[in-house]
């Protein structure tokens, strides 16, 4: 059976998890998608780094075009971060009929639309499932699971790192500074830490939430965001005193034609669910007008977790190459309506 060939753009925490999966995994990737994946090329920055997995030295490149211009290769996997250059690689790849799937929350909140317009245009898949609460499959569940119901609002836990960073300040009154760079040595936070911690890393996934779940073109300036770093150990013990954690939640709600969006710490009661989600857990609140209340809970960041998503997406690529469907079932279910914020 021929293989589907896969490029994969970066070898860090969510690269080195997709290898493993794709390596580890292959007879269910097998079965779940109708054909073997082979990872043929590997994109990083440096290739002497020492790695936590082996990968065969022929597959290493440093130069992106060595995957982009590979004509045996079918889908471009986009795991290295950052936004000018994932976005031109990403945007040359379906120019060349590549289906694409990224865990880049960063790019899709702010130029998703250009980029599944490209997809529609060439008839690729471009999905983004690992980009919002790392392994939970919330993108698809909005899309797919409440196709039938009109969501009103979405409130959650969207951010691994802070929420880690505010449980351990919670639980063990440990010092902010030293809690972020344990978040940033288990591969949990962003390369750059301020995304995490100022809450712009949460107000792009509620970017991603509101444009699924609302069905309506939502923008990152839409986002009303304040983080966690003014945050003391004594804001959070005060709060314990009285009933609440300190959680920096999103909530995203619709009215009609209006939204509002914000991200900001947020006092929850003790005996709210939310305010026992701890250290990398996400959770993230559904309110539909038929379903009513539901919550979807699990790891929001890490190497595995998040993998699973990059790599679960890889598998409907797949499924849907040996369908004949690309282009047809990806997350853009919204027409192109922006909602009024408050300020508008
Ligand atoms: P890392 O920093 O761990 O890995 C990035 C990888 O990309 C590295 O292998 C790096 O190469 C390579 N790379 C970066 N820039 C370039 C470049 N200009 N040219 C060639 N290679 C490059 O990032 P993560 O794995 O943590 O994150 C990857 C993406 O996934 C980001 O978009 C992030 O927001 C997203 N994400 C991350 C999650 C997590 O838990 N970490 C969860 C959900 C999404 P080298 O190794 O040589 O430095
Ligand atoms: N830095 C992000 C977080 C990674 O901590 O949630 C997952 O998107």
């Amino acid at each position: 059976m021929k293989p589907v060939k896969v490029g994969l753009l970066g070898l860090g925490t969510v690269g080195t998890g997709v290898v493993r999966i794709v390596e580890g995994h292959q007879p269910d990737l097998l079965s779940q998608s109708g054909s073997p994946i082979e990872i043929v090329k590997v994109l990083v920055k440096d290739s002497s780094k020492s790695r936590g997995i082996h990968v065969a030295a022929d597959k290493i490149t440093e130069n992106p075009w060595d995957v982009i211009e590979n004509p045996e290769i079918d889908v471009v996997v986009e795991v290295m971060g950052g936004i000018e250059l994932s976005k031109q690689l990403i945007l040359a790849a379906l120019d060349r009929g590549k289906h694409v799937v990224t865990a880049n929350k960063d790019l899709m909140a702010l130029h998703g639309p250009e980029i599944l317009a490209k997809a529609a245009e060439k008839g690729c898949d471009v999905l983004y499932e690992a980009s919002v609460a790392g392994g939970i499959p919330i993108l698809r569940t909005l899309v797919e699971g409440f196709s039938s119901d009109r969501i009103t609002k979405i409130m959650g836990i969207v951010n691994g790192t802070t929420n880690y960073i505010l449980t351990k300040m919670s639980q063990e009154g440990a010092a902010y500074d030293d809690v972020l760079k344990e978040a940033q040595q288990l591969g949990y936070a962003e390369s750059d830490p301020t995304s995490d911690v100022e809450g712009f890393d949460a107000a792009r996934k509620m970017t991603i939430l509101a444009t699924l779940g609302f069905r309506a073109n939502v923008e990152l300036s839409d986002v009303s965001v304040k983080g966690i770093s003014k945050v003391s150990k004594e804001d959070i013990a005060y709060g314990k005193r009285l009933g609440y954690e300190v959680k920096l939640l999103g909530i995203a709600e619709r009215q009609d034609e209006h939204i509002s969006i914000s991200v900001q710490p947020t006092m929850v009661k003790h005996s709210h669910p939310l305010a026992s989600v701890n250290g990398v857990f996400n959770a993230v609140y559904v309110y539909g007008e038929a379903v009513g209340e539901t919550m979807f809970y699990g790891p929001g960041a890490g190497e595995m977790p998040t993998a699973t998503s990059v790599v679960a997406d890889l598998v409907a690529v797949v499924r849907n190459l040996n369908l004949g469907i690309n282009g047809r079932r990806g997350f853009v279910p919204y027409k192109e309506k922006k909602l009024k914020t408050d300020e508008q």
